[in-house]
């Protein structure tokens, strides 16, 4: 299996109202490809914001950050960017759905930023949706759906460009237990089928079974490795 992310020594510190918060304090973390990591530990260990910088929203202060052979920090802001559009599906752990667009133009948002035409696009959006049971809600604004549905629609539109680098924040934590099964199901086969990576941070342990692997943060560094239920 070919390494696909290499995080390594990363360090990142917050300054606000004058403190110093040091979020990430030197964590070496890797990813495969074909492989569903999941990496778990307590609120305010600095989960998200190691999330963010492998997906290049974030920079760290240093240390290196390797996703297929790329390094980010070596990389100019736009082909950050471009990198992202193409390589990284998110699922943000707020969802970040856009309220004035309908789910479907959401969905299609990814497609779009790759080159798609909006027709292709939509038609691509509504069968992704189709598939997380959404079927019925493409052109409804996302607030007029549930929590666990709006969810769905950040996972649709992760999925959508079939990206290499799928990373997921929370992913089932507005989902039942049945509904948070299916879409993790999904979310692995989509993965083995093309040998996808898959980071997952969860404190959700009805989902641990779909681990390959688990790791555990704590106090900014990825702290040991925990057997996998
Ligand atoms: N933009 C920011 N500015 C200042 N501090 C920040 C910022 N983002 C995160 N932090 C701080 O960094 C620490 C880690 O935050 P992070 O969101 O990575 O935690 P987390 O492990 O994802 O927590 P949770 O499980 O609650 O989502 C927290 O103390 C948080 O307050
Ligand atoms: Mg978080």
């Amino acid at each position: 299996m070919a390494k696909t992310v290499i995080v390594s020594k990363a360090k990142k510190t917050f300054f606000q109202g004058g403190e110093e918060t040091y979020v990430l304090r030197g964590v070496d973390f890797s990813a495969d490809s074909g492989e569903l990591v999941m990496i778990v530990g307590p609120s305010g260990s600095g989960k998200t914001t190691l999330l963010s910088v492998i997906a290049g929203t974030l920079r760290c202060d240093s240390g290196s950050i390797n996703i297929f052979g790329e390094t980010l920090s070596n990389l100019p802001e736009d082909k950050v960017t471009a990198f992202r559009c193409s390589s990284v599906g998110f699922i943000f752990q707020q969802f970040h759905l856009i309220p004035t667009l309908t789910c479907a133009e959401n969905v299609s948002i990814p497609l779009l930023l790759n080159g798609w035409k909006r027709k292709p696009a939509l038609e691509q959006a509504k069968a992704m949706l189709a598939e997380v049971g959404l079927a019925e809600k493409i052109n409804f604004p996302p607030k007029k759906l549930s929590g666990g549905q709006q969810q769905r629609v950040a996972i649709a539109r992760a999925l959508v460009h079939n990206p290499k680098l799928i990373i997921c924040d929370e992913p089932t934590s507005a989902l039942d237990a049945d509904t948070g099964s299916k879409i993790m199901e999904m979310i692995r086969a989509h993965a083995k089928a093309s040998d996808r990576t898959v980071i997952v941070v969860t404190h959700d342990s009805r989902i641990f079974r779909f681990a390959d692997r688990m790791v555990e943060m704590s106090d900014g560094q990825i702290s040991q490795m925990v057997s996998h239920v």
